[in-house]
């Protein structure tokens, strides 16, 4: 799963924090994501995900957030879920696939803990560093696909396709 392929980085990293791009959240927007996210990162020294609502029929789909609203943009995670029932999910805010993570993670993922679909689930290993740091959502502005699902693959094709001079 998700957890164990970053766990396999931890060597590579080392003791820094590192930021994830799950390639299949692809993100149409002036202002990269990623690059908003390590500017709040050097503010708040805390690690981050970028967040945002998604129908609540779908949270089975994704790491769902029980969080409170502390700035515009910004939430307070106080707890997460992978991949929730919707009669189970604490709300309709998701992880989406970038993350800034301090080296502690490696620590939880190590355990190797079966989550969801039993597989290591990188959700579930930042429950546990919530219980030692503090962890942000980003609320990102953007268009988000996801390329993971064909429908989402071809919505992202005509989005880019539709921008460039030679297709109008
Ligand atoms: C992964 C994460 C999930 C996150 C999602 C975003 O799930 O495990 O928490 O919400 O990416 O796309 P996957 O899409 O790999 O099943």
């Amino acid at each position: 799963g998700l957890g164990h392929a970053i766990w396999c980085a931890r060597d590579i990293v080392g003791d820094e924090p590192f930021a994830v791009l799950l390639a299949d959240d692809l993100i149409k927007t002036d202002r990269p994501v990623l690059s908003e996210m390590v500017n709040k990162f050097d503010r708040m020294r805390a690690s981050m995900v970028a967040v945002m609502e998604v129908e609540k029929d779908q949270t089975d789909k994704y790491g769902i957030l029980n969080a409170s609203d502390i700035e515009n943009d910004i939430v307070k995670i106080n707890d997460m879920v992978e991949k929730p029932d919707p009669e189970e999910a604490p709300s309709n805010l998701a992880i989406i696939g970038r993350y800034i993570l301090t080296p502690r993670i490696f620590d939880f993922l190590g355990k190797k803990q079966k989550g969801a679909g039993g597989e290591i689930q990188l959700t579930d290993a930042m429950k546990h560093l919530l219980k030692e740091q503090p962890i942000f959502g980003y609320k990102f502005n953007g268009k988000r696909f996801d390329c993971g699902d064909k429908a989402g693959f071809q919505m992202a094709n005509l989005a880019f396709a539709l921008q460039r001079d030679d297709m109008k």
